[in-house]
């Protein structure tokens, strides 16, 4: 990472030609002082701190002592060319900016030179407005990089190994297995489990521990993109591929390069994407949509289903050799009922949480009803559930205690849904219903039930996943008690 002490002079005094830029620590190379003397007077106009060297060696020196933001280079030098000065500012400063100047243009040198890692290419005769864009965008480019990349740290920050809780057997032995494939850079991996378990956790806390964690986690959710719409959004198009492809559009895979991509929900995928992934998987290869050549990218591809996997295999809903591809490392996340001893626990870590969230006082203790209640209760919705459950109880509770009648869940968990189409009827009394506040109650207790999972939710109600997120929006019900999902 370059830092610089920049000047704070007159940041306000920038040239008519110039957009606001802040000003930054130039090196100048080139043989030919007249240039040089046109550049820098450019520059320092604009404010720039500039440094000059006519040739190689000496422009190596200022590199070394000086901590330069841009590094504007000859391609040819009386000493030594343009690309070795470049190869070793880049093996010293990786992040360093340097655009490359040369009086013929030359398409295998510019080629070379950006796969050097050099961030533009100009011809001369140029013309300065010219090297003033290249440099401002090139400065914008490295900052958006340096932003990204300590947003990625600050999000990684969240999934720590410990970010995961509970110490029932189950956990332990989870916990062991995720911190072994977090080690090995590549090994795909397969989440199972119901709705709400922590899948999408795992996920997460597997790529922030992994030698990819600097690296994108790019998430996608199959069911929540059209088919038509999916193999794009996976491996991206070229411009032309089909109507409404004005543009090249980079896939998630490409965009995941380096990192980790999590397929969630996967076992709804559609066959003919599944064969193109198989392909992805097996050769690292694929293809943009209506593209020609093939792409390849080194990427961990995490999976993640709550649908009985083995069962879509034997109808032939799923794929088997995709199936077996995906499940090099099986990872099965047992549901909440089953981890008797994580539901205390997970449920006064969540009373401290929301209360130190909704800047409570002190956490409120449950009291024993409240915990036999926890206990009893079969947690359909499992972790996400439970969770849900704590945050209504910390925001509506009133005092330091939370009893069970400060937990909303639903009878024995295993009960219907009451309204039987006699107690639907019964709904309009003399001054009619509100057909509106009916729908918009069925939305609330469906998500209710599901934890939150809107997949769920939207299966309960027999509707589409983009019927029931237009019914979030409209009744107001979205971010209360949903899970962001895609
Ligand atoms: N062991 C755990 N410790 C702490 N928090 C957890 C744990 N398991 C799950 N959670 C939390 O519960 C919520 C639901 O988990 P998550 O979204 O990972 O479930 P999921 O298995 O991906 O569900 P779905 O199949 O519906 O996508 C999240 O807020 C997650 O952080
Ligand atoms: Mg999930």
């Amino acid at each position: 990472m370059v830092h610089c002490a920049l000047s704070n002079r007159s940041a306000q005094r920038t040239g008519p030609q110039t957009p606001a830029m802040k000003p930054a620590s130039i090196l100048i190379v080139e043989d030919e002082k007249l240039i040089r003397d046109t550049l820098r007077r450019r520059l320092t106009r604009d404010d720039h701190r500039v440094q000059e060297a006519d040739r190689g060696d000496r422009a190596l020196d200022l590199v070394s002592n000086n901590a330069f933001e841009v590094v504007l280079l000859d391609y040819r030098l009386p000493d030594t060319d343009g690309l070795a000065v470049l190869r070793k500012i880049k093996s010293l400063y990786p992040d360093m900016v340097v655009i490359i100047m040369t009086a013929f243009s030359s398409v295998s040198i510019a080629v070379e030179a950006i796969r050097m890692g050099a961030s533009d290419f100009v011809t001369k005769p140029f013309n300065m407005d010219e090297i003033v864009v290249s440099i401002e965008k090139a400065l914008e480019a490295q900052r958006l990089r340096e932003e990204v990349s300590r947003l990625r740290t600050e999000e990684g920050q969240h999934y720590g190994f410990d970010a995961l809780l509970g110490e029932s057997p189950v956990m332990m032995r989870l916990k062991g297995m995720i911190r072994s494939v977090t080690s090995v850079p590549s090994g795909t991996v397969l989440l199972q489990g119901p709705s709400g378990v922590g899948k999408d956790l795992i996920a997460k806390i597997i790529h922030y521990n992994s030698p990819r964690a600097k690296m994108p986690f790019v998430n996608i959710t199959c069911t929540a993109i059209a088919e038509s719409l999916l193999e794009s959004e996976l491996f991206g198009h070229e411009r032309g591929a089909f109507t409404d492809a004005r543009e090249q559009k980079k896939g998630l895979v490409e965009i995941a390069d380096g990192g980790t991509i999590f397929l969630d929900e996967i076992g709804d995928m559609p066959l003919s994407l599944q064969a193109k992934l198989l392909r992805f998987l097996e050769e690292r290869k694929f293809r943009r949509v209506g593209g020609t050549v093939d792409l390849s990218v080194d990427v961990r591809v995490i999976s993640a289903t709550n649908r009985m996997i083995g069962e879509l295999v034997a109808t032939g809903a799923f794929r088997e050799d995709l199936f077996y591809r995906l499940n090099s490392v099986p990872i099965m996340v047992p549901p909440l009922k089953d981890r008797q001893g994580d539901i205390e626990l997970l449920a006064v870590h969540f009373a401290k949480s929301f209360s130190a969230q909704f800047r409570r006082p002190s956490p409120p203790a449950l009291t024993p009803e409240a915990l036999e209640r926890i206990r009893q209760y079969h947690w359909p919705g499992n972790v996400r559930e439970l969770r849900n459950v704590m945050e209504r109880a910390v925001l509506l509770g009133a005092g330091d205690l939370i009893r069970p009648e400060d937990l909303s869940i639903g009878g024995d968990g295993l009960t219907p849904p009451s309204a039987s189409v006699s107690g639907v009827a019964a709904l309009i009394g003399e001054k009619g219903v509100d057909l509106q506040e009916v729908e918009r109650q069925l939305v609330e207790e469906a998500m209710r039930r599901t934890g939150g999972n809107q997949t769920r939710a939207a299966r309960l109600l027999h509707i589409s996943r983009d019927q029931l997120r237009y019914r979030l929006e409209k009744f107001g019900l979205l971010g209360k008690g949903s899970q962001a999902e895609g």
